[in-house]
């Protein structure tokens, strides 16, 4: 493994991303609740998926380690509202391994819990199922056991991945709303590889 999640430098990958739209866990996730609330966006990268909840009347808290990313969180709020986003956005940058979470409708984890290790990763949900307020929603993506970056030629060191089981036994207690495991082969910042992904769709 050449690279490693821990020191993996994400600002190009914000660059090659720049005037993305959305993805589609963020309107799937908004929609499996009945309105709009407090909203953490974890691993929030360029802030796109903020955006779009600022937008849509959410209230949003957006957690990424990577300093580089709140600049560009700020400016995509402020474009998708026409105006600076006031208090309605709370930045911080922190590391999701130790990061405190605050109590949420929506917990959105685009592309962005896989690149937490092993190690840390028990902690951390424990941390996220806690702050999930009654009735609210989680909406993540979990990496496959198949996915390229699993592997020890074509991997990512201090990344954690779930097969099926254990993907689905994270959501114990919980409503499945949606549960789709993606398998392709696709473009990725490193290059061509094999995608095997969990998007989670799941109601307290
Ligand atoms: C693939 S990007 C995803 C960004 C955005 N959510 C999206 O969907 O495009 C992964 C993001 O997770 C952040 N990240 C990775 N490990 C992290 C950690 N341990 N704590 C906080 N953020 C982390 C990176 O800084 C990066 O912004």
């Amino acid at each position: 493994m050449t690279r490693d999640a821990a020191t993996t430098d994400w600002t190009a990958y914000y660059e090659g991303g720049r005037g993305r739209t959305a993805r589609d866990l963020v309107r799937h996730g908004a929609k499996a609740r009945t309105g709009p609330g407090h909203a953490v966006d974890l691993g929030c990268g360029d802030g796109a998926e903020t955006a779009w909840l600022l937008g849509n009347g959410w209230q949003v808290t957006a957690i990424d380690r990577t300093p580089e990313a709140m600049p560009l969180v700020r400016r995509n709020a402020t474009a998708a509202l026409g105006r600076e986003p006031g208090p309605r956005l709370t930045t911080v940058v922190a590391d999701l391994a130790v990061a405190p979470i605050p109590t949420a409708d929506l917990i959105l984890a685009s592309a962005s819990l896989p690149f937490v290790p092993k190690h840390a990763f028990e902690g951390m949900w424990r941390r996220i199922r806690a702050a999930l307020a009654e009735g609210g929603v989680l909406a993540v993506n979990l990496f496959g056991v198949n996915d390229s970056w699993a592997h020890p030629e074509t991997g990512i060191a201090n990344m954690t991945f779930h097969d099926r089981p254990g993907a689905e036994a994270l959501f114990d207690g919980l409503e499945m709303v949606e549960l789709t495991e993606v398998t392709y082969d696709g473009p990725s910042g490193t290059g061509p590889k094999h995608w095997h992904r969990f998007d989670v769709i799941a109601r307290g």
